[in-house]
């Protein structure tokens, strides 16, 4: 591992993708790496999505990663 993703890790422990359930982004890569390949599979397995805020800052966010990781394997 380089310095660069040593960087982006720390940075995706920091990065809160769900604020209101305080998710990292470390959290949503995680159950996305491991096999989650829709929305509802990751808000089912991290808990994503179910605030306040019903969603809606959280998804588009999830829904970029979800593509932003499928694009590299
Ligand atoms: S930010 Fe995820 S439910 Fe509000």
């Amino acid at each position: 591992m380089d310095n660069t993703d040593l960087n982006s890790e720390i940075l995706d422990k920091m990065t809160k993708v769900c604020i209101c359930k305080g998710i990292p982004r470390s959290t949503i890569k995680k159950v996305i790496r491991e096999g989650a390949t829709s929305i509802q599979e990751v808000q089912k397995a991290t808990g994503a999505g179910s605030g306040p805020c019903g969603g809606r800052r959280c998804t588009p966010k999830i829904l970029g990663l979800l593509e932003e990781l499928s694009e590299n394997e």
